[in-house]
């Protein structure tokens, strides 16, 4: 069982999304580095998120986010009952579809992130379909593409084919995140 799901099991009034914020943002967990860069890139943002599992990024996107929709190919019962409570405790838009990246369609977003199984395969067939649900302006954001070299050769390939998007950012830690946008590549992978 996860941390917070015993936190969560233990609280003593009803849980909103900065408790769940601040629970990932302390837990010094695989994501929590990313989380204050993300919330900053959301705000009022409609956000399509590929791998939700125990949620550390949507917390990151729903504190400050328009909406956020979350796909996981799991039901990830667990974490969805102390999403749907923080949704109704704080009147937030939040959506969990049960669904694989590679066959839902192009998601329409300002923000889409995508976090799933992190394969050179995987990540060039999501950037392809969902690139273009990505409004004017929007951007994409892949976490684990430190860790996970094979997905930078990928990106690198999608961007040779789709030279509107370019590198905006690129994090090396807390196993790497990077930012596209519609522009030049401020720096390489
Ligand atoms: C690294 S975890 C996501 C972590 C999450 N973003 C967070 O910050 O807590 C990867 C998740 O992607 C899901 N996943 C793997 N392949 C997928 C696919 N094809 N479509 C949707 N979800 C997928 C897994 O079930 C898993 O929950």
């Amino acid at each position: 069982m996860s941390g917070i799901r015993s936190q969560f099991d233990a609280r003593t009034s009803k849980w909103g999304i900065s408790d769940i914020f601040n629970y990932h943002r302390g837990a010094d967990d695989d994501f929590s580095a990313h989380m204050d860069l993300c919330s900053n890139l959301c705000v009022s943002k409609d956000v399509v998120e590929f791998g939700f599992r125990w949620g550390q990024s949507t917390a990151a996107f729903l504190i400050t986010a328009n909406s956020v929709v979350s796909y996981d190919i799991n039901p990830c019962m667990q974490p969805r009952e102390i999403f749907e409570e923080a949704a109704a405790v704080d009147g937030l838009k939040w959506e969990f579809r049960e669904g694989d990246s590679l066959k839902a369609g192009p998601a329409d977003c300002d923000i889409l992130f995508i976090d799933t199984d992190h394969t050179a395969d995987q990540i060039y067939a999501e950037l392809n379909i969902h690139h273009v649900g990505v409004r004017e302006g929007g951007l994409i954001i892949m976490h684990d593409t430190q860790t996970f070299g094979q997905m930078k050769g990928s990106i690198n390939k999608f961007m040779d084919e789709n030279q509107q998007w370019g590198v905006l950012d690129h994090f090396t830690n807390c196993h790497g995140l990077t930012v596209l946008h519609r522009g030049p590549s401020t720096q390489n992978l």
